[in-house]
């Protein structure tokens, strides 16, 4: 069936951190209906294993798919180097799928060839290597270096971020020796835009900070461009923020990751 402009744009995330690529989406294309889906439930993915994201992830796209949205955007760097081949496959003939990767990877490739790259992100995604295989693809020789840094998405979550707590735990990770002398830092987790400006200072503005959340909504609108299905102007958006458990405490975080009040809805990710 053909894809219509009005149809929603849909994103999923293992949690909230999501809702900063929301963000950026919500102010690059403001006329987009959006629905979101954080598997709350389920959260987090960093720590999880392949075939677990992979399985939450099927779901979260059955449900977007239902739900009539005309593209898919995995707001999330866990699942999208768990499950992006994965759900490419799976949801194929009916819509495209946008990964926060390959966008970042085309940035990489193109502002920083030769250079020294560091990256920062959960374990899934550092232990995947998916970042250092599509970047030495591109042949550019560039020499990334990541470091897993698992405190830093539960840290923000509890609202601790720009305070001496978060200062203390970012500076001792930016401090591994893996990440001396870099001249960019990929912030790995959608989490991170939210610290963006803790690690610039940190740096003193020396390393360009490469978040993903602005990168991956221009993706997003060149997709819409080159399909013809960019929403009319003068729509008026529909947003509905989705979690697979609920907890008033998400709400509250989630205001913090959009920079708005939202209104989060309950929806069981197995029917
Ligand atoms: N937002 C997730 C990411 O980008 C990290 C949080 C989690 O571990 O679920 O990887």
């Amino acid at each position: 069936m053909a894809l219509l402009p009005s149809q929603p744009i849909g994103v999923f995330d293992s949690g909230i951190g999501g809702l900063t690529v929301a963000h950026a989406i919500r102010q690059l294309l403001p006329f987009e209906s959006m629905i979101y889906f954080g598997d709350t439930a389920h959260l987090p993915y960093g720590d999880k294993s392949e075939a677990a994201i992979q399985a939450y992830s099927v779901k979260i796209a059955d449900i977007l798919v239902r739900k009539g949205c005309k593209v898919i955007v995995i707001a999330c760097n866990s699942a999208s180097s768990a499950a992006y081949e994965l759900l490419t496959e799976y949801v194929r003939k009916d819509i495209h799928i946008i990964n926060v990767i390959d966008p970042m990877v085309d940035l990489v490739l193109q502002q920083f060839p030769g250079k020294r790259v560091g990256l920062i992100g959960t374990k899934r995604t550092v232990q995947s290597d998916v970042y250092s295989r599509k970047i030495n693809e591109g042949k550019k020789g560039i020499h990334l270096h990541s470091l897993a840094t698992p405190l830093l998405a539960p840290m923000i979550e509890e609202g601790f971020f720009n305070n001496q707590i978060s200062h203390e735990i970012i500076a001792q990770y930016l401090s591994d020796e893996s990440l001396k002398d870099i001249d960019a830092l990929i912030l790995a987790c959608t989490h991170y835009p939210l610290i963006k400006n803790e690690i610039r200072s940190l740096y003193d503005d020396k390393v360009t900070i490469l978040d993903s959340s602005e990168v991956i909504a221009k993706a997003l609108k060149q997709h819409l461009e080159d399909e013809r299905l960019l929403s009319d102007l003068y729509s008026s958006p529909v947003d509905h923020f989705l979690v697979s458990d609920y907890t008033d405490s998400f709400e509250a975080s989630a205001r913090m990751f959009f920079h708005q009040a939202v209104h989060l809805e309950r929806h069981s990710l197995w029917n």
